[in-house]
This record gives structure tokens, sequence and C-alpha cells, in this order.
């Protein structure tokens, strides 16, 4: 049981919206923060079905004390329609995961899955510009990931997946945004690149197949992961072995965090 925040009239109120709804994370980590940094802020869960998605924001429109909310599936893509302005990310991946409302109650949205990710590989002291990428995987973390790094400059990007047509279809759709970076579908291959980024859910369990050979890595490559748990997937732990760098899938996560809380007018500290 956590301990009892400490709410009053004038504490903003912040939402997480899903259906189903016990699943989610967000009000377990913004609670806390909000509480470290010493900001009068409550996030809360809001179970909302799709069909009441648009009364829902007609309802928050009205309540000044609503600040946003983390917005996870099914409303990612039909929250959209609902906003007033989305932002780059948002446009280019055609899904959101925050929003928050300005000070005329516009409703404004984005996306920071990718740039959450080139955030954290960033604040580790990666370069991304400029760097040769190979990205196994193309679900969802994948797509809005893909987008990031090509916006900030990777010079090569290729793209590996079970499904091939999946990854075809995300690299047509960032090369339409970004025409001047090689981009291309590939086997799960990575020799010959700078950085390589497992975006596929293997890696969850310890049974699972690796994503690539490991076998194939040089001591000179960046091996990113995006799952957090466990915090060392066995591909990490490959990579190692072989003496790459390797960089955890929790920054994205934390760096998420952070880009949420500034549209909420927060500057939280990672
Ligand atoms: N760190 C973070 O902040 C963060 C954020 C979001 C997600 N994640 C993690 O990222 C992972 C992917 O999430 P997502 O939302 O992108 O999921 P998703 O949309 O379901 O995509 C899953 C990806 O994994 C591939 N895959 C699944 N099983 C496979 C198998 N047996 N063999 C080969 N490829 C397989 C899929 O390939 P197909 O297209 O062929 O099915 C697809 O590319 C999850 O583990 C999630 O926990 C982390």
């Amino acid at each position: 049981m956590q301990a009892t925040l400490n709410i009053s009239g004038s504490t903003k109120v912040f939402g997480c919206i899903s259906d189903p709804i016990t699943h989610v994370r967000a009000p377990s980590v913004f609670n806390p923060l909000f509480e470290k940094h010493g900001i009068d802020a409550v996030m809360v869960p809001l179970h909302v079905p799709a069909s009441g998605l648009s009364d829902f924001i007609k309802g928050l429109r009205m309540m000044p004390n609503f600040g946003g909310m983390s917005i996870t599936l099914p409303h990612k893509v039909p929250i959209m329609e609902f906003c007033d302005e989305i932002g780059h990310q948002g446009k280019l991946v055609g899904a959101v995961n925050y929003a928050a409302f300005d000070k005329n109650r516009r409703l404004i949205a984005d996306n920071c899955d990718g740039s959450g990710f080139v955030s954290g590989l960033l604040a580790a002291g990666y370069q991304v510009a400029q760097q040769k990428v190979l990205m196994v995987g193309a679900g969802g973390a994948a797509r809005a990931i893909a987008f990031s790094l090509a916006d900030s400059g990777v010079s090569h990007l290729s793209i590996a997946n079970r499904t091939e047509s999946t990854a075809k279809e995300l690299a047509n759709s960032v090369i339409d945004s970004y025409p001047n970076i090689e981009i291309g579908c590939a086997p799960p291959d990575p020799r010959g690149f700078d950085i390589v980024i497992n975006t596929t859910s293997l890696g969850l369990n310890e049974s699972d197949n690796l994503p690539f050979d490991p076998g194939l890595l040089v001591s000179s490559q960046i091996v990113a992961e995006i799952i957090m748990n466990p915090e060392e997937t066995r591909i990490l732990k490959a990579a190692k072995k072989v003496g790459c760098d390797i960089h955890y899938g929790r920054p994205m996560f934390d760096h998420q965090v952070a880009i949420q809380a500034k549209l909420f007018g927060y500057s939280i500290v990672i």
C-alpha cells in the first residue's frame, strides 16, 4: 500500500487513459516524481472505453484543474481527432502517447516513444547523427524510434523484421518524410553497423530466441535494447561478452517521463 498523497483543492490533476486499465504504470511513476520534486499534482488511472473517448475529452476541457494525460491503447490513434494540435513526432508516427491542455484549454498531443529512446542514447553519451543503424523489429515502438532516428540525422537506417512486409511498410513511410537518408529493409545481420537496436519483444523471456546472431558483432558496436524487464536481456549479455557498449531499455522510459512532464509544465531531471 502506497503512502497517501497530500491532495488538496489546489492539486493539479493528471490522468493515464487506457482500456483495460489495471496494467498501467504511469501513475506509479509520476506520483512519486511529483512528490520528490515538490510538485502539487497527482496522476490517476482513468478507465476510458473507446466508445466514450469523445465525451471524455469534452468533459476534461471543462475542468481547469485537469492538466493532461499519458495515453495508452486503444486511444493512441483515435484521440488525435479530438486534439487541437499534434506535435512533430505524433504527426510522423500517426499516433500520440501524451497530451496536455494549454491555458486556453486547447489539447496538445505528441508521441515521445522515439524521442525518449534517442534522448536516452544521447544522454548516455552516444552519437546518433551520421551513424549507421540496424533496427531489429518493426512494431509500434520501432515505428516511433525509426522516425526519431531519421529526425536525429542517422546516415543510414536498416530495418529487419520477422514479418518483412511490416519492415518494408515502415521503411517506406520513413523514406517519404526523410528522402535524403538511406533507409531500407535488411536481414538481422549486425555487421557493418555502428548501432544495433533490438525493438522486438524477443528477450522478455529467458527462453526467447535471440533477435540476431551476437557472433557477428564486433566490440566497436553499440547494442541497444528497449525491453526493460529483464534489465539485461540475453542479447545484451552476449553483446557485453563481445565487448560492445550496451544500452538498456530503461532510459527510453525515463526520458519519456521527462518529456511528458515538460508538456505538463514541470521540469523533471532524470
Ligand atoms: N523502454 C520503453 O520505454 C518501451 C516502450 C515501448 C515498448 N517497449 C518494449 O518494446 C517491445 C516491443 O513493443 P511494441 O509495442 O513495439 O510491440 P509490438 O508492436 O507488438 O511489436 C513487436 C515486435 O517484435 C517482433 N516479434 C515478436 N515476437 C517475435 C518472434 N517470436 N520472433 C521475431 N520477432 C518477433 C514483431 O515482429 P512481427 O512484426 O513479425 O510480429 C514486432 O516487430 C516490448 O517488449 C515492450 O515491452 C519498451
